[in-house]
């Protein structure tokens, strides 16, 4: 059922630069929420910014990973089936690689699809969910990293490179220095505008 368009060489450079996006898409979607989750804001960053920045980073993400693995799929060029795509090394073509990124799909779809329903989950369901985010960003890395024909390109090691830096970073403050009382008890008003009347005390 795969390879239904004869393979081209566009259709080839749009399958891999659209995996190389969702990678930095899904590193921007974790660093965006490490700073959600702390909190963190300035004047110039909202709180409803860095949030909405971390939605939009998500959302974005899985646009090109469905462009990433239909055009995968519809190229043809390797042999993978659509099965392929969320069942994870089942594949005929190198099947542990191909099985780290099924298995980081899946979390994805999982982690957005339980955002979107958010209203509808217990906010227990949905931060056990959601934590599946960060179990998706290595498996990513570790797909693209072991399967990639540019995998040994400087340009793609240096993607790969400042994806891992921006994360770790991300991870040491929100351990390290966002962790302390005064990263989580920042004036609410910057999060978001308080009625006039609590503003007057009342
Ligand atoms: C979150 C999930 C995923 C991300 C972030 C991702 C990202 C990437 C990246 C960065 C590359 C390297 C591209 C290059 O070297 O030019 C790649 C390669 C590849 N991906 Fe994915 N991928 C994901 C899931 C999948 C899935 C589910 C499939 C199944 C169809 C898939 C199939 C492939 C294949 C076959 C390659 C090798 C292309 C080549 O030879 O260069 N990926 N992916």
């Amino acid at each position: 059922m795969s390879g239904i368009l004869a393979t081209t060489p566009a259709l080839w450079y749009l399958a891999r630069g659209s995996g190389v996006v969702s990678l930095a898409l899904l590193t921007a979607t974790v660093v965006g929420g490490i700073t959600t989750s702390a909190r963190w804001a300035t004047a110039r960053w909202p709180r409803f910014v860095v949030a909405a920045l971390h939605r939009n980073a998500s959302l974005l993400a899985v646009v090109f990973l469905a462009l990433h693995v239909v055009t995968i799929v519809i190229d043809g060029y390797v042999p993978i089936r659509w099965l392929d795509v969320v069942v994870p090394f089942a594949s005929a073509y190198r099947p542990a690689w191909l099985g780290l990124g099924a298995v980081a799909l899946d979390l994805l779809v999982a982690v957005v699809v339980t955002s979107l329903l958010r209203g509808r989950l217990s906010r227990r369901v949905w931060r056990a969910v959601h934590w599946l985010a960060y179990a998706c960003w290595p498996l990513a890395v570790a797909h693209g990293l072991g399967i990639g024909s540019d995998n040994r390109q400087p340009w793609m090691l240096l993607v790969d490179g400042l994806a891992i830096v921006s994360v770790a970073a991300a991870a040491w403050w929100r351990l390290g220095p966002a962790s302390g009382p005064r990263a989580t008890s920042r004036p609410s008003a910057i999060a978001a505008p308080r009625p006039a009347n609590r503003r007057r005390g009342m």
